[in-house]
Parts: C-alpha cells; structure tokens; sequence
C-alpha cells in the first residue's frame, strides 16, 4: 500500500505534536511531505531532521534566517511568510491537510486545502467560525472533505452517522467547564493568567486553554458544529461534563441519545481523522468503564460566561458576526496573557465589538478578512491600548 501524504500546518503546537505522535505509532503508513509553524524554529528544525520533509515553513519570515542555521545541510525546500501556508495545503500530491494552526490566521489555508479536494483534517475551529458560509459551496464542487479533529466534532461525526439528518434533533455538546467552574462569581476580576492556564482535564496550547476558562471555546465550537453539521443553532446545546469522558452526545428523533466516550486524549480524534473512514487498532484514549466512578451534568452558568450566550446570539445572527466574535476574543485573550487587562474584561471586550460593528449578511472572503480587521482594531481601541 502507497504511503499517504500528510502536511502538519502547525507541527510544533499541542495538536501538531500529538499528530506527529499518531504518525509514529503508525510507521509506514504516513510521509511527512510538508511542515509549518509560527515561530519555533527550534522544534521545527528538530521534527524537519526526524521525519525529512521535503517542504519546511515557518510563518514569521524574520525567523528564516535562524531556521536556516538551525536547519543546517538539508535536502528540505525553506518557506517563510505565511501565504506559503497556502501553498503548502495545495501540495499536489498531499492527500491529508491537517490544520493544527492557532487563530483565524488558518482560515486560507482551510479554504485553499478544500477547493484542491484534500481530505482537511481539522483542529482549527476559528477556521470554521471565522469563514463558516464559505466552505458549502466550495465543498459541492471539489472532492474535498473537512474530518473534524476537535474532539466534541468528532464525536458529533463519529455519532451522526447512525441516523439520516433528518432524524436528529439535537447535538449535545459537553464542557469540562473548566478551571473556574466553581469560582466565586465576585472573585472573576482578580484572576491571573497563571491560574486560568492550569486545565482541569485537557493539555492544550494557551490561546484555547484561556477559551476554555472563559468558555469562549464552547462558544466557538456551537459556531464550528452549526457550520459543519449545517444544523440550526436550535439544535445545538451545551451541557456541563467536568470529567471530559463523554465528548458530545447526538439525541435523535425517537428520543434515543448516543454518546462518544474515550479518556481525554486529542491523539484518539487525530487517529480517526487520518484514518478514516477506516477505524484501526490504537490505544490512544482507552476506557476502562470498571474504572469510572461517576459522570456527571449540569447545565452552563451564563451569568458567569457571559460570552457562551453571547456565542449561540452570533451563531443565530450568522453573517459575519462570528469574524467578529472570534477576532475581539483572538486580541482580549493575547491581552489577558500579556497582562494588560482582567479576565472578566474578555467577555466585555468581545461583547462590545460585536455590538459596535455592521453585520454582513452573506460574507464573501474578502468581508470576512475586512471585518476581521475591523474588528481587531475595535477591540484594540475599547481594550484601551
Ligand atoms: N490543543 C488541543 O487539545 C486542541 C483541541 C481541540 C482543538 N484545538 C484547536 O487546534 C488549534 C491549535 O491548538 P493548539 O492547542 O495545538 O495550539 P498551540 O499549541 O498554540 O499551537 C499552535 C500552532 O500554530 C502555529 N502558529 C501560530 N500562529 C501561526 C500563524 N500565524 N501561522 C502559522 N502557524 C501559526 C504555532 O507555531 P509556533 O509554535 O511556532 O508558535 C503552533 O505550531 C486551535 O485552533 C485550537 O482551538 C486544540
């Protein structure tokens, strides 16, 4: 059997590692054709010299010189800037895009990979949120396929499948509700960083880890499973799971509920997402039920996430509401980690964005790009910096 050709948008991030992980529990299935990633010359040299691709990327093209002395004699072809990432997902024979970038910055890419008709293996939700209207209609046309490695999206496409459309009646996503669950309230303003980078059950990078304190990254996945599943957001619900077992649950027409369980391990949905539609042998994740001692449920607090609401109101309003929603909370959270303003001003800031900014109704790409600009230089300005 031919290898299959895999490009990793984002090697040296949590997902791009885990990726690498499953391609090596795999030997001799996968070729590496191509690498990308920001600005971590360093890993990125190390993966180029483990797995010799043939295309090395890095996006910030100030650190092209260093890779270059870290890369040192190498077969591999050098790209910087980060339109290369564009052209990386058009490889003409790469078979399997994985988009593991962080932020709206992976939307071209996204697009780019689905109009060549690769198969998009998928963990950058903001993607989704961001140019959600965009990809149907290219998706009609080309022999492409977007394979969701969000694990709540995963478990949705793992499950629908048992049942036509028709007969589903809602998608229930689970939250692990995250650091500050069971914080008090009045307590919010006062949080650090430090503290809302410390996950209750998942190791991620720290753009989605902030999300996740704020609850901003369930919103953002209501947005990605309205896009991808092309279900109304009345049919989409968030329950409260703090154990991270269970990571979605889709309920049918004759009542009837199926969940997705695996212990919370990213490696098992980027292991379905290269395979499929096969399932193979793997490890990654595995259950013991004898073990688990309760699962649990509630519904979210939207008192204290304000943005979730704010979430399912953008995801209602569709257009170019969620650009905004995703760019003013891509600048408050760089923000919120750099120090400059409180945790509870991330809510505020994407609220007061979205209020301030016209709506597009049908967004081509270029609206979407302009009112992600638009809308980081309005969450600037309210953020006061
Ligand atoms: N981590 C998880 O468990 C998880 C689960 C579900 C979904 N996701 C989604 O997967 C995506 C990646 O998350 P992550 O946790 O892996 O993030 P991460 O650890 O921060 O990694 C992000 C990766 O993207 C690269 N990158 C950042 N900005 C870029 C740009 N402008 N152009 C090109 N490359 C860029 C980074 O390069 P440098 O290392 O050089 O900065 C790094 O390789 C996010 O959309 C996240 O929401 C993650």
């Amino acid at each position: 059997m031919s290898k299959r050709n895999v490009v990793i948008l984002g090697s040296t991030g949590s997902i791009g590692r885990s990726t690498l992980d499953v391609i090596d529990a795999h030997p001799g299935v996968f070729n590496v054709r191509a690498l990308a990633a920001y600005s971590n010359t360093e890993l990125l040299a190390r993966q180029a010299a483990k797995y010799r691709p043939e295309y090395v990327c890095i996006a910030d093209q100030s650190r092209l010189s260093t890779l270059k002395e870290q890369m040192g004699k190498t077969e591999a072809r050098l790209l910087a800037g980060e339109d290369e990432l564009i052209r990386l997902a058009e490889l003409s024979d790469a078979e399997i895009i994985v988009n593991a970038v962080v932020g709206a910055a992976g939307l071209r890419a996204s697009l780019a990979a689905v109009e060549k008709g690769k198969y998009l293996a998928l963990a950058n939700k903001e993607s989704l949120v961001a140019g959600g209207p965009l990809f149907p209609p290219l998706l009609e046309k080309s022999e492409g396929a977007i394979l969701p490695i969000d694990s709540e999206h995963s478990a949705i496409w793992q499950l629908v499948s048992s049942g036509r459309k028709d007969t589903i009646r809602k998608l229930i996503i689970t939250a692990s509700g995250g650091p500050f669950r069971e914080y008090p309230a009045e307590s919010f303003d006062t949080i650090s960083p430090e503290q809302a980078l410390k996950h209750p059950t998942w190791q991620m990078g720290s753009k989605i880890t902030i999300d996740s304190a704020t609850l901003v990254n369930k919103g953002l996945e209501v947005i990605e499973a309205v896009a991808l599943f092309q279900l109304p957001v009345n049919q989409v619900e968030v329950v409260v799971h703090p154990q991270s077992i269970i990571h979605s649950m889709v309920e049918f027409v004759d009542s009837s509920i199926l969940a997705q369980l695996s212990k919370p391990d990213m490696r098992l949905p980027i292991t379905y997402a290269l395979f499929w539609p096969e399932r193979v042998s793997s490890d990654f994740g595995r259950l013991d039920m004898r073990e688990l001692t309760q699962l649990t449920f509630e519904p979210p607090d939207y008192d204290r996430f304000p943005a979730l609401k704010l979430a399912f109101q953008v995801a209602e309003t569709g257009g170019s509401a969620p650009v905004l929603f995703n760019a003013a909370n891509e600048v408050a959270v760089s923000a919120f980690l750099e120090g400059r303003i409180k945790f509870t001003d991330i809510a505020r800031i994407i609220r007061a964005t979205v209020d301030k900014i016209s709506i597009v109704s049908d967004p081509k790409l270029a609206d979407i790009l302009d009112a992600d600009r638009l809308a980081r230089e309005t969450a600037t300005e309210i953020a006061g910096f």
